[in-house]
């Protein structure tokens, strides 16, 4: 469990060093490697916040239901490119979504593969069953490589938020270009990760690192 995070081995050696920041960068970069991904190198030194902002969480991300001119511009407004949504996209290669978040995609998008819809009518009602999953990447749902890419091409993403990556506009040649070459999305997720974790750090006399991953020092 996250309370349980500082048995992590850091933490017996240098007592209140890591952050709970830094071990997430980590922990998300070994996750991703151990599941088949690329790795790279995480720069530390990040504090933990003082605060938590639950509504951040929800304002500044981008809802599934998100057009391309919508999901660029969240990414914008972090420092991020669209070149950078394209490639981070990507970690939708594992994990799952709930019914709620794709039940519009499957029943409403006209462009969507026919077969991948009808099998996630089997999944997602049109109503009720809300927190029925799928995966979000059918293609290689437990592998971490370019199936994701591989799955929009072929009509079948599952949000509609991964969808309008490929829908003939400006990111469709580098859609193509990941779902055709593992190695090309591999080191752009990984360069785009490292920008991800580099949004504006905490550092300095504003954080802390913290005891207790739940809570802040008393
Ligand atoms: C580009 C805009 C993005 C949107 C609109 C989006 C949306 C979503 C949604 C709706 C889900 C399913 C949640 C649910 O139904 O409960 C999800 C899951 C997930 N997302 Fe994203 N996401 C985005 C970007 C990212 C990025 C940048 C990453 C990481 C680099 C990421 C990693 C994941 C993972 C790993 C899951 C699976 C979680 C699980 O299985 O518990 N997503 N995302």
């Amino acid at each position: 469990g996250r309370s349980n995070a500082r048995t992590f081995k850091v933490e017996t050696a240098c007592p209140g060093t890591v952050s709970y920041a830094d071990i997430l960068a980590l922990a998300a970069r070994d996750s991703v490697n151990l599941l088949g991904g690329p790795s790279w190198a995480v720069p530390l030194g990040r504090c933990d916040a003082m605060f938590s902002n639950a509504t951040g969480a929800t304002t500044d991300l981008s809802g599934p239901g998100s057009d391309l001119d919508r999901l660029v511009a969240g990414f914008t407004a972090k420092g991020l490119t669209s070149h950078d949504l394209a490639a981070l996209s990507g970690a939708h290669t594992v994990g799952m979504a709930r019914c709620l978040s794709f039940r519009m995609r499957v029943y409403c998008d006209d462009d969507i593969s026919p077969v991948f819809a009808s099998q996630m009518w089997q999944v997602c009602p049109s109503s009720g069953g809300d927190t029925a999953v799928a995966p979000l990447n059918s293609v290689t749902p437990a592998e971490f490589n370019n199936g994701y890419y591989r799955g929009l091409v072929a009509g079948a993403g599952l949000l509609h938020s991964d969808h309008e990556l490929f829908n003939n506009e400006p990111l469709d040649t580098l859609v193509r270009l990941y779902s055709a070459n593992g190695a090309a999305f591999a080191s752009d997720f990984a360069a785009s990760m490292v920008r991800l974790g580099n949004i504006s750090p905490l550092t300095g006399a504003t954080g802390e690192v913290r005891l207790n991953c739940r809570k802040v020092n008393s």
